[in-house]
């Protein structure tokens, strides 16, 4: 789990233009970002990915409430996480994400007991959504323009998901 002594690591990968390119804000300065991400909501659901010690990259996993009829409300509570991930330049291409992810998932599906698992990104953002589909999600929307860039101005997104039970299926 994230915790505070783990900010400043943070905040260096995500001041990366590379990174910052394609993360929902820019960074700034420390003290506001620290004061950001320390939101409980973020906080809570924030998870650090470590390499021989050293903070390598981060992790979101945000349980949500899937939509579901009102006499069912309770059954649906808490059953789906949305996830995200963003990584230091100098490590990628290693397969350290997908590894990450797909511990990630296991750890829904098998300990948390999650009915389904989502993804969203720019199309433009190929790293990204090739990890998706190394871990077996499902490419399941295709949205057109519906997302302001703030350098690339309106742009196209993919929505992934992965359900419990296709993910049995291919852990056996
Ligand atoms: C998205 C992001 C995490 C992808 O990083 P990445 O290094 O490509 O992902 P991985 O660590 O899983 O590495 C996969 C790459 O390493 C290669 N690789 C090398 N050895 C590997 C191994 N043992 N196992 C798996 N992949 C390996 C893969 O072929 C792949 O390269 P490819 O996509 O060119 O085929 C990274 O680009 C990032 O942090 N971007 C900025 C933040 C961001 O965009 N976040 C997501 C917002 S939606």
């Amino acid at each position: 789990m994230f915790e505070e002594a783990d900010i400043e690591a943070l905040w260096r990968i995500r001041s990366d233009p590379a990174v910052a390119e394609w993360m929902t804000s820019l960074t700034g300065e420390l003290a506001p970002f620290a004061e950001l991400i320390c939101e409980p909501v973020r906080m809570a659901s924030t998870l650090v990915v470590e390499l021989d010690g050293r903070i390598i990259g981060d992790l979101m996993f945000r349980t949500e409430d899937p939509w579901a009829q009102a006499e069912v409300k309770e059954q649906a509570a808490g059953k789906q996480a949305e996830l995200g991930w963003c990584f230091a330049p100098e490590v990628q291409g290693n397969g350290y994400a997908t590894e990450s992810v797909a511990e990630l998932i296991r750890i829904a599906f098998a300990e948390v007991g999650l009915h389904r698992v989502t993804a969203n990104c720019f199309t433009a953002n190929a790293p990204s959504w090739r990890i998706m589909e190394r871990v077996g999600m499902r490419r399941e929307a295709h949205s057109i323009k519906d997302a302001l860039h703030r350098d690339h101005g309106w742009c196209d997104g993919f929505v992934y998901a992965l359900l419990a039970e296709e993910w049995r299926a291919t852990v056996g």
